[in-house]
This record gives structure tokens, sequence and C-alpha cells, in this order.
């Protein structure tokens, strides 16, 4: 009885929501937030479970009649992976409503006009369009409902893939993923296999125990392969073991190196990769520049439309052989140097040592030597007084993390006031906060959309701003 009065019938769903979920009005004109596989032009009924914000979230319980915007999704694994969630809606669809995201965000947050939004760049590879992917090892993989269903006892469950949302000790035990090249499959599929044959141990988060902890597998549009196992153990006999064993296995590595990790958190940015076999790094090449991409350093994950992301914003500099400009959280200094050859002088900062390291490199086997790379918090070292070092900026390129800039990076910003700011963020929301505090002394001139990763709800979008006269 007391479910039934949670049902609420015929709903239509009009829009997409924050983590593959949906939007849904019913026939009273309520709006309901519809978690799970529901997509827009659907018709569905809802037993709600919670209230949020106001709003009643529930679970789809019946379609009355489907969208026609619906595909088959093509993963084996849609539905339980919390990876790709938008594989069952049109790619068309799915881009049309990433740009919707912007043009809300420039409204709503930046208080502009969202005409001023361009049309979305959309993805040319909607699959195997990753350069990167992560791994887990698990000693409690996820059981499948058939699994569930059956009348099998499951004592040993290994598993090696994705972690689920939700349930931080499980993994989905992946077969095939279409996110990567597809040898990215052989690679992982082939630990999988060795680890069971030779009975190395799988990582238990749980009791921070077991030998194989990950694995991140990269490659390169130049077709280098690189991998990291991450051990959580610190064993060399077994180590060694797994990584010849490996190597014998798998011709096609460019690059092999491992990563020792015996702390209880995953995090590997305070530890080392050690080098094993091949070369030290591998290269990526967008435009006219070759980057050398370390175990650990920061690359867009999606080479192509990287490319894609860093030419939109190069237009929108429109830069002058005579402009010195900065780059701000320059990572391995991608953006930099791709901007370099068309300005007097670029400097990058960036927080990550390593990365810096990689930047500095780069500049040298491109041969670019405009460029200044800097170690810091950009909130610390872009003083006032950092223009009289490094020359008064022309332009700045920023390109924060999620977070966005710190107010006080703004408000240097501001004092610094360059001509030009291009503004590269993979978070709308904290793009159109920062350029509503930016608006005090420029103009919004222009927005565009680029996607990076189809399937999912993540945007990445470029502003330009122009200083007032
Ligand atoms: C979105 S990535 C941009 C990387 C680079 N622009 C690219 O396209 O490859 C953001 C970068 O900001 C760096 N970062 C994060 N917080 C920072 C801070 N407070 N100061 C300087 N760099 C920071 C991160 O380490 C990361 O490399």
């Amino acid at each position: 009885m007391a479910r039934k009065k949670r049902i609420i019938e015929d709903i239509e769903v009009i829009d997409i929501a924050d983590k593959g979920n949906a939007i849904g009005k019913a026939p009273s004109g309520e709006i309901v937030i519809l978690l799970g596989e529901a997509v827009p032009g659907d018709t569905v009924d809802m037993v709600y479970t919670k209230k949020k914000k106001g709003l009643k979230h529930g679970f789809v319980t019946e379609f009355k009649s489907k969208s026609s915007h619906r595909v088959e999704a093509k993963c084996d694994h849609f539905g339980t992976c919390g990876g790709c969630k938008w594989q069952h809606l049109d790619y068309a669809q799915q881009a049309m409503h990433k740009e919707n995201a912007v043009k809300q965000a420039i409204r709503r947050i930046a208080k502009d006009d969202e005409s001023k939004v361009n049309p979305i760049k959309t993805a040319s590879k909607i699959y195997n369009y990753r350069n990167k992917l992560e791994y887990s090892f698990s000693t409690k993989r996820w059981l499948t409902i058939e699994e569930v269903n059956s009348e099998e006892q499951f004592d040993q469950r290994p598993g090696l893939g994705f972690h689920i949302s939700g349930a931080f000790d499980k993994v989905l035990n992946v077969d095939k993923c279409h996110l990567q090249d597809d040898y990215s499959n052989t690679v992982r599929n082939t630990l999988r296999d060795l680890a069971i044959e030779n009975k190395w141990s799988f990582y238990d988060i749980r009791n921070n125990h077991g030998l194989l902890r990950n694995i991140i597998v990269r490659n390169t549009t130049l077709g280098q392969w690189m991998i990291t196992i991450i051990f959580g153990k610190n064993d060399a006999p077994e180590i060694e073991d797994v990584m010849t064993k490996m190597k014998n296995s798998l011709s096609e590595i460019t690059s092999w190196n491992y990563i020792i990790n015996t702390k209880s958190n995953s995090s590997i940015s305070d530890l080392s990769a050690e080098h094993y076999a091949g070369t030290t790094h591998i290269e990526e090449s967008l435009g006219d520049i070759t980057y050398r991409i370390s175990p650990k350093s920061f690359f867009q994950t999606n080479s192509h439309q990287a490319k894609t992301l860093y030419d939109t914003a190069l237009d929108m500099a429109s830069l002058d052989a005579e402009d010195v400009v900065y780059d701000l959280y320059t990572g391995t200094g991608s953006i930099a140097l791709y901007m370099a050859h068309k300005c007097k002088k670029v400097v990058g900062i960036e927080v990550i040592a390593e990365a810096i390291e990689d930047a500095k490199i780069n500049a040298e086997t491109n041969n670019i030597t405009n460029s200044t790379f800097l170690v810091g918090d950009v909130k610390d070292l872009l003083d006032p007084t950092f223009a009289e070092r490094h020359g008064t900026p022309d332009m700045i390129m920023t390109d924060p993390p999620r977070a966005g800039m710190h107010e006080a990076v703004v408000t240097t910003l501001l004092t610094l006031a360059p001509k030009k700011i291009v503004y590269i963020s993979c978070n709308p929301s904290t793009q159109a906060r920062d350029i509503l505090l930016l608006k005090e002394k420029y103009d919004l001139e222009q927005v565009t959309p680029v996607d990076m990763f189809p399937h999912t709800s993540h945007i990445e979008s470029v502003a330009l701003l122009t200083l007032r006269s």
C-alpha cells in the first residue's frame, strides 16, 4: 500500500541530469529525478525513494513508451559498469544535452547571454577514444545478477576491472571495454589469466593486503604502449616474476614500469615509478609538437579531441608574434608548447614538479626556446610582481582543475589585466562562477563546448574574455 502511494505514473522524460540520471515531468507538472536508465523521450512510471533539494528521486518501474533516441548499448557491461552511462542514447542527443549544460551555466551562473555559446565540437571517435585506463584488482569481484540468482557459491572471487560506484571494495570483472584500443583488453585479460594461473594474490582493500593492486595502460596515436603495474607488496622476487611473465606474453609494449604502493590509500602521486624495460616514456604528437609522457605525467586522455581543444583555444587567443603569454595550470606544458611558435614568450605554471620537468624536456626536444616553466601553486606564484620578472601578459590561458580558480587568482588576473583571457574548463559551473567575477573588467565574447568524453556527462568548455576599454 505504502509503495503504491509512492508510484508516479506517465512521467515524460524531458532532459538528462548529472551522473547518467534523467529529469522527468509528471502529468501534474511536478519535476522529478529518475535514477538509472531513462532517456529523454521515454514515458515511464516511477517509484520514488527519496527527496533531495525538494525533488523526488526514484527508479523506473515501467517503460510506457521508449524514446526514438535510444540506441543499443555496445558494451556487455552497460548498466553494471558506471563508466559510460549514456551509451543507450544516440550521440547527437548526448552532444545536444552537453551543449545545453554549458548554455545553462552561462545563463544562470555567469548571468550572461547563452547565445554566446557556439555549437559543440563533437568527437569523431565515440569509442576507443581514451589513451589511458586504470584497472583495479580486488578479492571481491562484483557478482552478476545471473551469478547471484544461481545456486553456485563464490568463495574465491578475484576480479580485475573498474570499481563499482558506491561499493569501494568491489570491482566489475571487465572482459571487454570499448574505451581504449582493443589491445588494452588483451593486456588486462593477460595479466588476470597469468595471476590466476600463478596464484599471485589480488589486492584486498579492506585489509590492505595482496600483491596485485592496479594496472595503468596508456597508448598514443603513434602506436606506442606503456604499462605501469601497481604492487601492494614490496616483494622483489614476486614482482620480478610478474614483470617477466607479462613481458614474455606481450610483444607490443613500448615501456614497462611498476610502482610499489603499500599505503592504505591508492594515491601514487607521492610514489616513484620504477622503470623495468623498454623506453622510460612514450611519445604523443599533436600538430607539430611531440610530447614525452612519463608513467606519472598528466596528458589529456583523449588525444584526438585534445588537438581540437587546443586549436579552439588557440583560435580564440588569436596571438600576435609580439605577445607575452601565461599558461596557468600548465600540466606538462602541453598548451604552452602548442602556442609557443605563435608568440614572443610563454610562461607556464604548474604545482606538480615532475610535470614541469616533462614540460622543460618537451620544450627542449621540440627546439622551443621561448618558454619558461615554473613549479608552484598559481595562487602563490602569480602575485602582482610576477609581471615585473616575466613580462606583462597580453594573453592569459588558464586551465584549472574541476574546482576552478582560487578567488585570489581571479583577483590577480583582474590586476594584471591582460587584453585577453582564454579559460579552458572541465566544469562549466565553476568556469561560469569565475567568469561572473572576471566580468568586473572583462566582456565574455564566446564559449565553445568540446566533447572529449562521449557516453559520459563530462564536457570541456573554452571561453574567450576580452578586457573592456
Ligand atoms: C586540467 S589540468 C590542465 C593541464 C594542461 N593544461 C593540459 O592541457 O594538459 C589542471 C592542472 O592544474 C594543476 N594544478 C592543480 N591545482 C593547481 C594549483 N593550485 N596551482 C598550479 N597548478 C595546479 C594540476 O596538477 C593539473 O596539471
